[in-house]
């Protein structure tokens, strides 16, 4: 098994270039399920979840066609196998995403259950509340969800929680619907954001997609567009906290920084100096940083998936930092890794109260999920001496060539076998 070896102490500075994010492909590349037309998606990212979800549609019967591995053409002119399997699913919860789209387009969708995973429970009721509002009439039977729906029709939806992939895969299924879909209680993520603009391309008719009401009015049938995908948000802030965490100097080149609000907000109360334009953005941390309270949220709050990170940030910071995570209830994982490498933190129910130390130790440590491991990269970066990172393939699902990219800033960081 791979591992990432780090030699701590290294300021990062220099020059970044981010790529696709990981959460706007994967639905972009279902929505491709909604035509028979020729899809064309720019910017993936090069990942283990989008080559899982490229073999998934694959099987399904999409063709697809690749001219470099950022750069995809897909074609599912006709639907042969309507089923996601277990196997797939169970390495990648977002195959959930084909739900919508599959059942829209052919009439019928067999899906396994995704069952709980690492950070909680995930289950997948409002997507499936949404659907049998829509008229889909579903079973769920030997851990399958079965649909069946002729022609989905248009429904008010109001979604018990706010639910990014299932505002995703609801927002997929009512464009194919049979008239008007109303989703309340929506997700504004921008990824949901960059999913809409990409159906626009094909032809939906959505209004409100970034607000918590989203409008959906059926058409016939979707075409043939070519959308890029947005850049990754949480690569952007992970990279962000490791250089602020480490004192040093970044320029981030090719993302998108009105999508960071919350957490360039929490950046700067730790005491970074930060510069943006449209397209890049950069930072500057010349003392300790400052400990800063986080509390996750939907969006526009601050995002869960960039906790951990700033759980690193705070063990080595000035003062106490109170993080409630309240996204998911099993998301403090890396709490007790980040213990091993000597951090002071308590956890009570969802809360951690990190005091910051003055350094951390380097250790063997274990990552949990995708990222808790780039809260463990971000604490070896700054820690004395050496840490070895295990179980780093939840690391290759949603970060692109991260240890190279770290060494090109001045992290001493490989990777073993
Ligand atoms: N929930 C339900 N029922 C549902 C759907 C969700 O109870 O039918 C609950 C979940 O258990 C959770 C909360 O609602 O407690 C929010 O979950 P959500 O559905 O928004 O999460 P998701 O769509 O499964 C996406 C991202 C996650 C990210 C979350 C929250 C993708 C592919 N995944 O997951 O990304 O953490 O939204 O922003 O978009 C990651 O990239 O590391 C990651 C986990």
């Amino acid at each position: 098994m791979h591992k990432l070896i780090i030699q701590g102490g290294n300021p990062l500075r220099g020059e970044i270039k981010i790529s696709g994010a990981k959460n706007a492909a994967l639905p972009v590349l279902c929505a491709a399920l909604l035509t028979s037309d020729t899809l064309k998606v720019q910017n993936l990212p090069d990942l283990n979840d989008v080559t899982t979800m490229l073999s998934l549609l694959k099987e399904m019967g999409t063709n697809i066609s690749t001219n470099n591995h950022l750069d995809v053409e897909l074609t599912a002119t006709h639907l042969s196998k309507l089923v996601a399997p277990y196997e797939m699913v169970k390495t990648m919860r977002a195959a959930i995403l084909v739900l919508g789209p599959m059942l829209a387009r052919a009439g019928e969708a067999t899906i396994s259950l995704p069952g709980g995973c690492a950070i909680g429970m995930r289950p997948v009721d409002q997507h499936i509340k949404g659907l049998q509002a829509m008229g889909a009439d579903i079973k769920i039977e030997h851990g399958y969800i079965h649909a069946v729906a002729k022609q989905l029709q248009g429904a008010r939806i109001v979604m018990d929680m706010i639910t990014v992939t299932g505002t995703e895969n609801l927002m997929m299924a009512a464009t194919l619907a049979k008239g008007t879909t109303v989703l309340e209680n929506a997700a504004r993520e921008p990824e949901v954001v960059d999913l809409a603009n990409c159906l626009i391309a094909m032809g939906a008719k959505i209004h409100g997609a970034g607000s918590d009401i989203i409008t959906i009015e059926g058409v016939n049938s979707l075409h043939s567009a070519e959308h890029r995908v947005m850049p990754d948000r949480i690569e952007t802030g992970t990279f962000l906290v490791a250089a602020a965490a480490s004192r040093g100097e970044i320029y981030l080149q090719g993302t998108q920084t009105n999508s960071l609000d919350a957490v360039l907000d929490k950046l700067s109360e730790a005491g970074a100096s930060i510069e943006s334009g449209n397209d890049w953005i950069s930072l500057k941390m010349k003392a300790t940083p400052k400990s800063v309270n986080i509390r996750t949220a939907p969006y526009p709050a601050f995002p869960t998936d960039m906790q951990a990170q700033f759980m690193s940030m705070n063990c080595v910071a000035d003062g106490t930092a109170i993080i409630t995570e309240t996204i998911f209830e099993n998301r403090l994982m890396h709490v007790q890794e980040l213990k091993r490498m000597n951090a002071n933190i308590n956890v009570e129910g969802n809360t951690a109260i990190v005091h910051g130390i003055l350094q951390l130790d380097g250790a063997d440590v274990m990552a949990t999920d995708l990222r808790a491991s780039a809260s463990l990269i971000i604490a070896g970066l700054v820690a004395q001496g050496e840490t070895s990172i295990d179980r780093i393939y939840h690391l290759d699902r949603g970060y692109e060539r991260i240890e190279e990219k770290l060494s090109q800033v001045g992290a001493q960081i490989k990777r073993t076998n």
